[in-house]
């Protein structure tokens, strides 16, 4: 494996025009697809790849495990559904291999959280920026068709307004939020130089079954375990999206196409202490709700602007944390 990087310079061949990003070829879903799943044995990717194989897609992970384990494609797998390359978005080869004869690409994996990426800028930087340049320049030489990238809310940093619109200035406050940017702008540079066509989806915060590291699953656990909630600062509002409509979307922008970056969120913002009481009620605890300093790297308050989403068809839980209590068996200790 080679780490952070690119060897040969760039000889990409030029593809005819992308169709347009609105069209819809109905006849497309209904043929088995090969698709690639980068970071498919995460959090999103998991889930992602258990929608794919049920509607019959055949599907290539490639994940290096930084993250996730083997264990939640092992059934697909065995059945032959998934072919799970154990390898990093940073060794080009790697990816090159993966893509071939695929037709769609989903871009997941990532260094995936503000605090990893304050922790090991060097592993964030390579990975979603060099890494998206890799897969973007791997499926750019396939020829692929359908691209999704996964970009954040992190785009946006501490909004000026909130909820935030997608014309929002994209100004990324911590590392994170600055690959998500970086990788953003070189989705749109392969679009203008090499006609690939990128559809990017901007999440909120991401719930559900399988997740790890962050609030919702680390407040499940403890609540369990009768240990504190732990706030930092307590004024965030965050918008909480459920795993499934994350994936609906994915799955839409590479079905479908979108019309430019679309915010993929609930609409609807959550105190942290509001989060705190629903935890303590969904699982029933007498933890305590124990408040520390504020983490200044991180963006406290973002609510999603979905009127963009809504439009497309794609609607959000009328309730964010709607699915809070069918996921407290999940992080049982
Ligand atoms: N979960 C959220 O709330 C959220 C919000 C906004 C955006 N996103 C984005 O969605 C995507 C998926 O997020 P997630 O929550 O499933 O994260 P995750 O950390 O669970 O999944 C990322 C996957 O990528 C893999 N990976 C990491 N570095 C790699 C590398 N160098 N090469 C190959 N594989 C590598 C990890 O092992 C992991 O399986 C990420 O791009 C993330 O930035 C997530």
């Amino acid at each position: 494996m080679v780490e952070g990087s690119v060897a040969a310079p760039l000889d990409l061949p030029t593809h005819d025009p992308p169709s347009p990003i609105c069209r819809y070829d109905a006849e497309l879903e209904k043929v088995m697809a090969k698709v690639l799943v980068t970071g498919g044995a995460g959090f999103i990717g998991a889930h992602l790849v258990e929608r794919l194989v049920g509607r019959g897609d055949d599907v290539v992970v490639l994940d290096n495990l930084k993250r996730a384990t083997r264990d939640k494609l092992a059934e697909p797998v065995r059945k032959g559904r998934v072919r799970l390359v154990e390898d990093d978005i940073r060794n080009f080869g790697a990816v090159a291999e993966a893509v071939r004869s695929c037709e769609t690409v989903f871009h997941l994996a990532a260094q995936s959280n503000v605090m990893g990426s304050v922790d090991d800028p060097d592993y964030s930087i390579t990975t979603n920026v060099l890494g998206t340049f890799n897969v973007l320049r791997a499926a750019a030489e396939a020829g692929i068709r359908r691209f999704v990238f996964t970009s954040s809310r992190e785009v946006y940093g501490d909004p000026a307004t909130i909820p935030v619109a997608e014309d929002h200035p994209v100004v990324g406050k911590n590392a994170y939020g600055a690959s998500k940017v970086a990788g953003e702008a070189y989705c749109r540079s392969f679009a203008a130089t090499h006609g690939l066509t990128v559809q990017v989806v901007r999440l909120a915060n991401v719930y559900g079954p399988g997740d790890s590291g962050r609030v919702i699953p680390l407040w499940l656990a403890a609540a369990q375990d009768g240990r504190d909630l732990q706030v930092y600062g307590g004024e965030q509002l965050i918008d909480f999206l459920w795993v499934g409509t994350a994936v609906d979307a994915l799955l839409f922008a590479a079905d479908r196409g979108l019309p430019g970056p679309v915010n993929i969120g609930s609409g609807k913002g959550t105190r942290i202490l509001e989060l705190a009481e629903r935890v303590l009620q969904a699982t029933g605890s007498k933890s305590r709700v124990l408040r520390t300093p504020a983490r200044s790297i991180e963006v406290a308050k973002f609510v999603a602007d979905v009127r963009l989403m809504q439009s497309l068809g794609l609607t959000p839980e009328a309730d964010p944390l709607q699915h809070l209590a069918e996921i407290v068996p999940a992080y049982r200790p």
